[in-house]
């Protein structure tokens, strides 16, 4: 199969988010399968020299926006056996942020027509165009009317995947013609209008051939007015073809054995002496007090509201009266950042706010912290509760989207599970589950480990999810 998979950022080269590692682990894992793959994304100003020195320029040619013409020129990466096509534009993508321009909507209007002009103008044709999220929500839609126009596509068929679906790319109506470049039939309730709106998930979710998302629990919640924000009433409508599928991760990159950026490496036969290391390095990195013996909290995370930072700051005064340490890492609203670096004066070596976005200290969290913290209210699946789990962190979880389907609560009278997790988005019931993971912690070293070992054993390759992307595309183009 000739698969195309087009995101607006791909790790390693550009992240800002869960799709970036989504979009630079599943390809590679469908190539392994034996495929042809190309993967399609705007030439940012944010990658780096050392990438750009790697691409060869292909070519350039003109791609229509509405009645404008528009340069485009394709750079080429190849590597771990996928084709990387970097599609190049100053005025649109020679910015410091990838997202929140005044003209997001041009320039993903853009970039889904550019897409779809390159693989004529390199004569590549795909069978399947998987795309992701509100960015790249265009194509499918694009797709109806190029099949037509161009022979080598008519049998092309198109899969969408939503990463999340608060983020729909919703505009004013005055886009559709001099933007979109599409006529007022597009502007319908089966298509592209929503609320008197142009929406351009939902256009995605109505005219790709195949809808997934992230988890299987996130596709039962989509049904739900407190998780659809809005798009409910499209997905009840188009079950028959919506799926969820379980991210996985980069298991070569995260795996605990072999990491370069952490102070031991250790694997799940002999844990203890490379986790106590970690734990140190992590106090020293952060302001913690060294101490071998209290449990530290890690949450690694945009603090915004939907991750149940809410909840956190809530509860922050009852669990500091535990005998544990946190710390946390990441960037997001004012007043999370400005509660956090409180607690840090308020708490001082015992708790610490680390607010920045930082890939290389986030591994030395994962590694030295004995609980991971993750209470979102929703998340369509959850990267980091998976990359915990692998480094022995114990999660510490609510269940919804990925996080119920990939942390299996602990059954105290068995011994199962991989963590701790609760089910209302309540302070209360957060704060009972932390309590109970920081009580397993101290009064019983071995049930501790043995959570510790399940979710190190746990399997989060992409080997079982690719497949599921494998047998849609075969059932798409059968
Ligand atoms: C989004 C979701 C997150 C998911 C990621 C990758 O960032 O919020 O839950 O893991 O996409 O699919």
């Amino acid at each position: 199969m000739n698969i195309l998979f087009a995101a607006s950022e791909v790790a390693p080269f550009i992240k800002t988010g869960g799709l970036a590692d989504v979009a630079g682990s599943l390809p590679p894992a469908l190539a392994a399968a034996g495929h042809q793959v190309h993967v399609v994304l705007p030439l940012y100003e944010g990658i780096g020299e050392d990438w750009r020195r790697q691409m060869t320029f292909l070519k350039y040619f003109d791609v229509s926006v509405a009645w404008r013409q528009v340069y485009c020129g394709v750079f080429e990466l190849v590597r771990d056996g996928v084709t990387y096509w970097f599609l190049d534009n100053e005025t649109y993508f020679k910015r410091a942020q990838l997202y929140g321009h005044f003209d997001d909507c041009e320039r993903f209007a853009y970039f889904s027509r550019a897409v779809l002009e390159t693989v004529g103008q390199l004569n590549w044709y795909p069978d399947i165009i998987h795309c992701n999220d509100w960015q790249t929500a265009l194509i499918p839609v694009y797709l109806m009317e190029e099949r037509y126009r161009i022979p080598q596509l008519s049998h092309a068929r198109s899969v969408f995947t939503i990463h999340n679906i608060e983020y729909q790319g919703r505009y004013g109506r005055d886009v559709l013609e001099d933007i979109l470049g599409l006529n007022a039939s597009y502007f319908n309730e089966d298509m592209l209008e929503h609320f008197g709106d142009v929406n351009l998930m939902k256009g995605a979710i109505i005219a790709a051939d195949f809808v997934t998302t992230v988890s299987p629990t996130y596709a039962r919640e989509l049904r739900d007015p407190f998780y659809a924000h809005g798009l409910d009433g499209v997905i009840c409508a188009r079950e028959s073809k919506i799926r969820g599928i379980l991210n996985g991760i980069d298991t070569k990159l995260y795996d605990p054995a072999t990491m370069p950026a952490i102070a031991r490496n250790f694997t799940v036969r002999a844990p203890v002496t490379g986790k106590k290391a970690c734990k140190a390095a992590l106090q020293g990195a952060v302001g913690l007090n060294e101490n071998p013996n209290v449990p530290v909290i890690a949450c690694v995370s945009r603090l915004v509201g939907h991750k149940g930072f809410g909840m956190v700051v809530d509860v922050l005064d009852r669990i500091m009266e535990l005998d544990v340490q946190m710390v946390v890492l990441g960037t997001g609203d004012w007043h999370f950042e400005e509660a956090f670096r409180n607690a840090q004066r308020q708490y001082p070596g015992r708790f610490s706010a680390q607010i920045m976005y930082s890939a290389a200290l986030s591994n030395v969290v994962y590694a030295g912290a004995d609980l991971f913290l993750m209470p979102s209210v929703s998340e369509p699946c959850g990267l980091s509760q998976m990359i915990a789990m692998r480094f022995g962190t114990v999660p510490v979880v609510r269940e919804t989207g990925g996080l119920r389907d990939s942390v299996h609560p602990y059954n105290q009278y068995t011994g199962e599970g991989r963590g701790f997790t609760f089910a209302n988005a309540d302070p209360a019931d957060l704060f009972h589950a932390l309590q109970r993971a920081v009580d397993l912690y101290s009064s019983d070293k071995k049930a501790f480990r043995a959570l510790q070992k399940a979710g190190m054993t746990a399997d989060f390759t992409w080997k079982n999810s690719a497949g599921e992307y494998l047998d849609i595309y075969a059932q798409l183009l059968n």
